[in-house]
């Protein structure tokens, strides 16, 4: 499973690839807004220093709406930098961007998934990630997990080769439940990743075997 941080902080993203087990960024337009990032020349650039901080897929969001404008956005996304993967909204026009693209060969994220008949259409169009935003999903009072398996059933009836890309993950239990389901990568805040080293019992455990260890010496 592949862990991704959602975030456009570099301080996090740096603090994430120093723990080693960073493997990708995911960002948007409101992610990039609460860095204080505004303007196309510093959305670039700081999309180019997120790519310089790690070692894995950055995806990158378009603005437009229309197939033009989206195929003008990504192919300038996708040329700013190799890692950049070119972040395509779940519209009809997106559909058509994801074919583009993917008979491009640059790589792809369908973001804003909220069923399995929309992450089918999207790996019929050969995107590269999906993206079903299982917190937000919660938030409606509808189980998020329960969309990852359902795309994950359909995905392996016919081996798509798509990835099931956990998005607007919470906490730490979405991301263990997704890895028990079988989703290929989930994007999620730097807490939630480190909170999968909380155990009072590691603690307890450790502090014993320290103040044993003093006292033998
Ligand atoms: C990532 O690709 C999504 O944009 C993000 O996970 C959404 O998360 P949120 O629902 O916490 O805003």
């Amino acid at each position: 499973m592949k862990f991704f941080i959602d975030t456009a902080n570099l301080e996090q993203i740096r603090e994430a690839q120093l723990l080693g087990v960073l493997d990708g960024v995911t960002t948007n337009p409101s992610l990039m807004a609460k860095e204080g990032i505004t303007g196309e020349k510093n959305i670039n650039k700081h999309y180019v220093d997120i790519c310089n901080i790690v070692d894995g897929d950055v995806s990158a969001e378009v603005i437009s709406v229309d197939f033009d404008g989206m195929i003008k956005e990504g192919n300038a996304l996708a040329a700013l930098h190799p890692q950049i993967v070119v972040k395509i909204p779940m519209i009809e026009d997106g559909i058509k961007a994801l074919k583009y693209f993917s008979d491009k060969g640059i790589k792809t994220n369908c973001t804003l998934v909220f069923s399995s008949g929309q992450a089918l259409l999207a790996a019929k169009a050969g995107a590269t990630y999906v993206s079903p935003f299982i917190g937000r999903l919660d938030d409606n009072s509808t189980d998020g997990l329960d969309l990852i398996e359902d795309i994950r059933l359909v995905y392996d009836n016919y081996a798509f080769h798509t990835e099931i890309l956990a998005a607007s993950v919470r906490h730490t239990m979405h991301i263990v439940n997704c890895a028990k389901i079988g989703a290929d990568v989930m994007t999620g805040p730097l807490s939630a990743i480190k909170g999968l080293l909380n155990h009072p019992l590691t603690d307890i455990g450790l502090a014993k075997f320290l103040s044993d260890h003093k006292k033998g010496n």
